[in-house]
């Protein structure tokens, strides 16, 4: 060991402040650079040398390259051959994309340069050694460099982003003007609570069967057969809250968090093919099935594959070599942590520009060319040549029925099902209504201008339905009042960015609010006849079900039409997630309560008592204890027989297992989590709808007013709807005229006119107050950089 003591202590101390107190870093910093600057020369005394690094980057990079290859040509024989299983049908739309990929490629070049160097060394010296031990500082920063890494952590200069303080940048890089990537997507997830990985660096939990608490963690399919399973006929109905909450939990979540598989479908260490083994080894995390699967076939050769969640670069392993400093394996957001309709617009620029209309300068999405619902847009169409939505003539078994491409939209996920589908239509339509509209009262407004403009007033719509309207249905008044009250104003130290069991945990409850069908219905709320409703697993992929079975009308009708499914603790998961998720035809469908099990033990999320203790809640340590958190004695029961202790309950399933908060459709614990979150989402956001300057006292007072019912009103054919879409309709919910529900009055965006027209573009946005941006100093964001890059930390 070259590194010593003291240097490690300092890189420890370090690691924390790094992401909370600005004011921290520079002090340290000061001291690891010191640091780092004295043991240079013992670093390359002993160096492998630059010629060792290069050759092993060279075969990590042929590597990673010919398995993305293979994977991808594999991926597209069996699109083509109409092969796609269910798992395929899962990872392909998982598949990181354009700058997506770019992060994964580049951590993946890392890690394997890493480990084929690791090998080396090995070999030569015939025993163990640290290969990043043995690398000078300039290898490693030249390999960060050529791998790519370097990069995901350069500080942009916000000084040159146009607008910073009227609109949010695709990425959502500069709304933190001091630590420009907070936030931003691809980056990593945030940690509340250390990682618990089998290894203590990447390895899932369970992989190596290993105990926790004194007990092995038992199979997740096994505690989704003894727990979740319902059938159909047992579904209860929500009394009071409409499916669209459902649907908008969905719709929010894809606003939020993204997390990418590994494009690769096979080992990089082995090249076993992840769909042929049962192994577990990187990406693949098979899902065992236990004796006597009432579904699936079981025995040492039988699993459901599945893909580990990507790295970001330079943590697990690879951080692990780059300062000899232990770090855990941290997973890729490729969204923007805020409330920002990303699903809409796109979280990347590219993606961004691609959505809009720029053949004319009025600031529009694009639509569909060749097809439109009752005259209105539909989105437009994918021109990615595998075609994942072909499912229409496999589901109607009418070899000659028109297929359609998938639908784009700004999140991938837009296809997943025709409900979202739907939302996604809805809100796309809104912002060209939106556009036209500015455009009347503002006819000198540019493209950009209009674009800009109604992309922000749906910003403001969506912060203010979470909050307004979403959220005090799920966590409930009480934790409502403590954690999501009044706006108490923007904190540039608050980290928005989302956190990892937030994603993988906590905002997963709404899979057992899902229905089994999706209602369509006429326009007096009746089944539609000539397109009844849908069973949910003949729903996924299916967007020629909009193009010519209707269109959105009688889905968005569905959905606020008629009740979200309760959960109870009876009546968990629904079969068409359980046991027909992705199922098209004969292939072995998925299990999303397994798929959800396995994700937490993937990203290395401790158990149901760790989380209960950071949310200041009981932890129950035997069964009638846990009979009592979760007011049932039974459960409990079921529950130690799988777990042993009520600490190893995966945290997604304690959470969903908990009865509710009053007033709310979670428990205690995932009210604290989902609460949370969104504390810091509002607080950490500088572009805050609330936050002066951001918008005007009038065009608030207006924004305040829109009702998700208004946005329905204003972009489909539907006539009548309940005032609160996300109630029942009831006595005091009765549906409505849209003519008696407010619209949203444009008048305070309308901009004086010039008198001369030689002026007046610098003062367009008059209303606006800018505050004084405040930047970093250049230097700083050096030395951070540095900091970040060797302890091989993403400032996330
Ligand atoms: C490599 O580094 C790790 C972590 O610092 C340490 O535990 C291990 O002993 C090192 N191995 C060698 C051979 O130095
Ligand atoms: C894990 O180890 C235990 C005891 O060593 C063994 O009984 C069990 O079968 C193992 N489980 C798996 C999945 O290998
Ligand atoms: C629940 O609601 C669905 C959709 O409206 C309906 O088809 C079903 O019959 C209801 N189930 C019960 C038990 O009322
Ligand atoms: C599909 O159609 C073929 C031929 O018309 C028929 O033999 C087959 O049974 C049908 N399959 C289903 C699932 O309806
Ligand atoms: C606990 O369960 C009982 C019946 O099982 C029910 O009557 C009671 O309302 C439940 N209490 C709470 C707080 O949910
Ligand atoms: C809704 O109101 C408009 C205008 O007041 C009226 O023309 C229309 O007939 C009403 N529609 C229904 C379904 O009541
Ligand atoms: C819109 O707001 C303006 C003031 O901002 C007001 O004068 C006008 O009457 C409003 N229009 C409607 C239709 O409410
Ligand atoms: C604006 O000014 C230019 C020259 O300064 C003139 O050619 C043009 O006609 C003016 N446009 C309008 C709308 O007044
Ligand atoms: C633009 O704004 C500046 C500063 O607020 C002001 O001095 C100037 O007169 C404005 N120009 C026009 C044409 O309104």
């Amino acid at each position: 060991m070259i590194l010593s003591f003291p240097v490690l202590l300092a890189l420890g101390l370090c690691l924390v402040p790094v992401q909370s107190k600005p004011a921290g870093i520079l002090f340290c910093t000061d001291i690891f650079l010191k640091h780092f600057y004295f043991l240079n020369p013992i670093l390359s005394y002993d160096s492998l040398g630059s010629s060792l690094v290069q050759e092993c980057f060279e075969e990590a990079k042929k590597l990673v390259d010919d398995a993305y290859k293979y994977s991808r040509e594999e991926s597209l024989r069996r699109v083509r051959r109409q092969m796609v299983r269910p798992h395929d049908a899962l990872r392909l739309m998982k598949q990181p994309r354009a700058d997506t990929r770019t992060a994964v490629r580049s951590a993946d070049y890392m890690a394997q340069t890493l480990r084929l160097l690791h090998d080396r060394v090995h070999r030569v010296h015939k025993r163990s050694l640290n290969a990043t031990d043995l690398l000078s500082a300039e290898d490693l920063m030249s390999l960060a460099e050529i791998t790519g890494c370097l990069g995901r952590v350069r500080l942009p200069n916000c000084r040159t982003t146009p607008n910073l303080n009227r609109y949010r940048t695709a990425t959502s890089v500069c709304n933190n003007l001091n630590n420009p990537r907070l936030g931003a997507s691809n980056t990593a997830f945030t940690r509340w609570l250390p990682a618990q990985y089998d290894d203590g660096i990447s390895q899932p939990k369970g992989f190596l069967n290993r105990t926790f608490n004194g007990f092995f963690l038992p199979l997740v399919r096994q505690v989704s057969n003894n727990i979740l399973a319902t059938t159909d006929a047992g579904v209860v109905n929500d009394t009071e809250f409409t499916h669209l909450v459902t649907l908008f939990g969905q719709w929010n979540d894809h606003d939020l968090t993204f997390t990418p598989f590994s494009p690769s479908i096979k080992s990089f260490a082995n090249g076993i093919n992840c769909d042929e083994s049962c192994e577990n080894t990187e990406p693949c995390i098979p899902i065992a099935i236990p004796p006597n699967d009432p579904r699936l076939p079981t025995g040492p050769e039988s699993c459901i594959p599945a893909f580990r969640s990507a790295p970001a670069c330079g943590t697990g392993y690879s951080a692990y070599n780059f300062g000899g400093d232990p770090n855990n394996r941290e997973q890729i957001n490729a969204l923007t942590s805020f409330l920002d309709l990303g699903q809409v617009y796109g979280s990347e620029e590219k993606l961004a520009l691609d959505l809009r209309d720029l053949t004319n300068d009025r600031g529009l999405l694009r639509a569909n060319t060749e097809f439109r619902d009752n005259g209105r847009d539909l989105l437009p169409f994918s021109s990615m040549e595998t075609n994942m939505c072909a499912t229409r003539q496999r589901v109607t078994n009418d070899t000659n029925a028109r297929e359609v491409p998938c639908f784009i939209a700004g999140d991938v996920r837009v296809d997943e099902n025709i409900a979202l589908t739907s939302i996604h239509t809805l809100f796309f339509r809104e912002h060209n209504r939106l556009a036209r509209a500015l455009k009347r009262i503002n006819p000198q407004w540019d493209s950009e201008t209009l674009y800009q403009e109604a992309r922000k007033i749906q910003g403001a719509y969506t912060q203010m339905f979470v909050f307004r309207d979403y959220l005090p249905h799920i966590v409930g008044d009480d934790v409502m009042r403590k954690q999501l009250g009044r706006y108490p104003g923007y904190n540039p130290s608050v980290d928005p960015s989302v956190s990892n069991v937030f994603a993988t945990a906590a905002y997963r409850f709404a899979h057992l609010a899902i229905q089994p069908k999706l209602a369509r219905l006429d326009e007096n709320y009746r089944e539609n006849r000539q397109f009844p409703s849908v069973p949910l697993f003949k729903a996924f992929f299916a967007p020629w079900r909009v193009v010519f079975e209707g269109g959105i009308d009688p889905l968005i009708r569905g959905l606020v039409g008629r009740p979200a499914k309760l959960n109870t603790q009876d009546h968990m998961m629904v079969d068409a997630l359980r046991e027909r998720l992705f199922e098209f035809v004969q292939h072995l469908a998925l299990d999303l309560g397994s798929l959800n099990m396995i994700r937490g033990r993937d990203h290395g999320l401790p158990g149901y008592n760790d989380w209960r203790r950071f949310c200041g809640l009981s932890q129950p340590s035997n069964q009638a204890e846990l009979a009592q958190v979760l007011n049932n004695t039974d459960l409990a029961r079921r529950l130690l027989e799988l777990y042993g202790t009520p600490a190893n309950i995966d945290v997604w399933l304690g959470g969903v297992a908990e009865p509710f908060v009053r007033g709310g459709r979670v428990g205690p614990l995932f009210a604290c989590l989902i609460a949370t979150q969104f504390q810091r989402i509002r607080q950490g956001d500088r572009l805050w709808w609330e936050n002066p300057g951001v918008f005007t006292p009038q065009q608030r007072a207006a924004l305040s007013k829109v009702t998700i019912s208004r946005i329905i009103c204003d972009n489909t054919g539907i006539r009548a709807v309940p005032r609160d879409a996300f109630n029942i309709a009831s006595r005091g919910n009765r549906l409505t005229n849209c003519s008696n529900i407010r619209s949203l009055n444009l008048s305070a965006w309308r901009e004086p006119r010039p008198c001369s027209n030689n002026s007046d573009t610098e003062n367009r946005s008059r209303w606006i107050q800018e505050p004084k941006p405040r930047f970093v100093d250049p230097v700083w964001c050096q030395v951070t950089l540095i900091y970040a890059v060797f302890l091989g930390k993403i400032i996330s």
